[in-house]
This record gives C-alpha cells, structure tokens and sequence, in this order.
C-alpha cells in the first residue's frame, strides 16, 4: 500500500519508499497481552520462516474499520489530522500489510528511559497502573511529532526542559493510577515515520473529568510549545 494511504497529512510518509517499509513491517510477533492483541490472530501475518528477527516492543496502531476500539473523537491538536476512521487495532508486533478498509498504521517501540531520575521512577514503578484494566473501558492514543528545534537541542537541554521547567513527570504522577498509560517511540525506526511518539492511555469512563485536566495541565507548559503535530484520538472500549 502507499504511504499516502498510511498517513496522507504527512510531509516525511510522503518521502518513504513503500517497499523498503513494507520490508521493515515483515516481521511479527506472538500477542503480548498487553492492551494489543497478536499481529498473527488477524490483519497481520507471521514472520516468515528465516525471515528477520521479531521485536516484542514493537506494537503496531491500524485506524480503520476493525479493531477493539471504537474511535468516538478524533481532533488535530496540532498539525495534520489524520483520515477518520470508525475502529482501532492495537497490535502487537509488525504488520506486513494493513487490511483492506484501514485509513492509516502507526508503529512504534517502547524503550527505556530519558529523563526520569531514579526518585521519579521509583514514584512511577509504585503508583503506576498496567493498561487493560477490565474497568478502563476508555482509551486515548495520541500520536506527537516534535519539532526540529526540540531535536536540535542536547540531551540536557531536553531533560531540563521536560523536567526542571515543564514538570512533566510530577504532573502524570498525580494522575495515577487511574489513568494508565505505554509510551511508543516512533523516530528511530525510519525518517517516514510521521510522529516521534504513540502515547496511549486507558482510564474507567468516573476518571475521563481527570484525563483532559492532565492533558489541558501538559499542553499549558513549555515542553509543549515544541510539539508541531498532535492528533486526540478518543476510544471506547467495543465488547467482545
Ligand atoms: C498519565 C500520566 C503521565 C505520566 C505519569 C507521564 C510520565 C512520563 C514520563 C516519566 C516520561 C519520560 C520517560 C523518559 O524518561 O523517557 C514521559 C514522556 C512522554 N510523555 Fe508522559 N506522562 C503522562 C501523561 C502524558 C500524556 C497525557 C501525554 C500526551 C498528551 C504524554 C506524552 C508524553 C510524551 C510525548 C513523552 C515523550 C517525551 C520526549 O521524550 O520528548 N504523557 N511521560
């Protein structure tokens, strides 16, 4: 499929070479269990045999008419919006082709840390919550691209930014466990990714008042006056 059809708000899918990425996307893996349910149960296929190694922390976002998710809003914060779609699939693992009907796959990694300080991930490690909670029948996937200028600067000037000036974490942390949340880094796996992070977050419907006053708190601090594409999407659970 084109990158057109994958994200067509996209100034870096425009660049991408359909099959040096369909290439990348070969591999899947096993479902991890973990809100995302195998890339081999359904639109995806399995790796090939031989084929290249499979990355667990890979999880791939197909918005179209399949999936555990119905989109209830989808709104551009910033930037492009993307093609509306009525479901999401959360996958885990790549996916060689998107199914017929899907309006645009996002994929990203989980990793380790950049600028949680040990006090801070000790907090998070304690009050954090997993995702798929059987009371967090909402959800939210908001997919960010920063800009060239946040890139630009050095890992302490980041930290500094994110930390010391925006307090990111000490504002998340008064909102868990109720809201939780798996952040996905896009940027490093190819220069068509359209946005540096997938963020995602499931909540029970009592606690959606406390998820748009962290979201309105976050996007009021100066972490945010360099994030250039963001995209709300907000998901209802659909009932097996
Ligand atoms: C639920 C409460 C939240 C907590 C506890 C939290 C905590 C964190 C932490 C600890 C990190 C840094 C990880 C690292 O050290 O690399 C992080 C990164 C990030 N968070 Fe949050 N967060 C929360 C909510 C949100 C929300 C609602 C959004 C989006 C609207 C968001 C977007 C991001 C992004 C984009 C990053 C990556 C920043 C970067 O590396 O430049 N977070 N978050």
């Amino acid at each position: 499929m084109s990158d057109e059809v994958l994200d067509p708000g996209s100034d870096r899918s425009r660049s991408a070479q359909g099959p040096s990425r369909r290439g990348f996307l070969a591999g899947s893996v096993a479902a991890s269990g973990l809100a995302g349910r195998g890339a081999a149960e359904g639109a995806g296929q399995g790796p090939a045999p031989g084929g290249p190694p499979v990355n667990p922390r890979l999880f791939t976002f197909i918005g179209g008419n399949a999936g555990g998710w119905s989109v209830v809003e989808a709104r551009a914060i910033a930037g492009e919006p993307l093609p509306a779609v009525e479901r999401l699939d959360i996958v885990a693992g790549a996916v060689a082709a998107p199914p017929g009907g899907a309006g645009w796959a996002l994929r990203g990694v989980t990793s380790n840390e950049r600028y949680a300080t040990r006090v801070e991930k000790d907090q998070l490690v304690q009050a954090q919550a997993k995702l798929g909670r059987p009371e967090a029948t909402l959800a939210a996937l908001i997919p960010i691209r920063k800009s060239p200028k946040w890139w630009a600067l050095t890992q302490d000037e980041r930290r500094a930014l994110f930390g010391d000036r925006s307090r990111h974490t000490e504002i998340g942390l008064n909102y868990l466990p109720a809201v939780a949340r798996r952040l996905h880094h896009c940027r490093d796996l190819g220069e068509a990714e359209p946005f540096d992070f997938l963020t995602l977050f499931d909540y029970a419907p009592a606690d959606a008042p406390a998820f748009d006053d962290l979201l309105a708190a976050l996007r009021a601090t100066e972490e945010w006056k360099f994030v250039e594409r963001e995209v709300d999407i907000r998901l209802v659970r659909v009932d097996p």
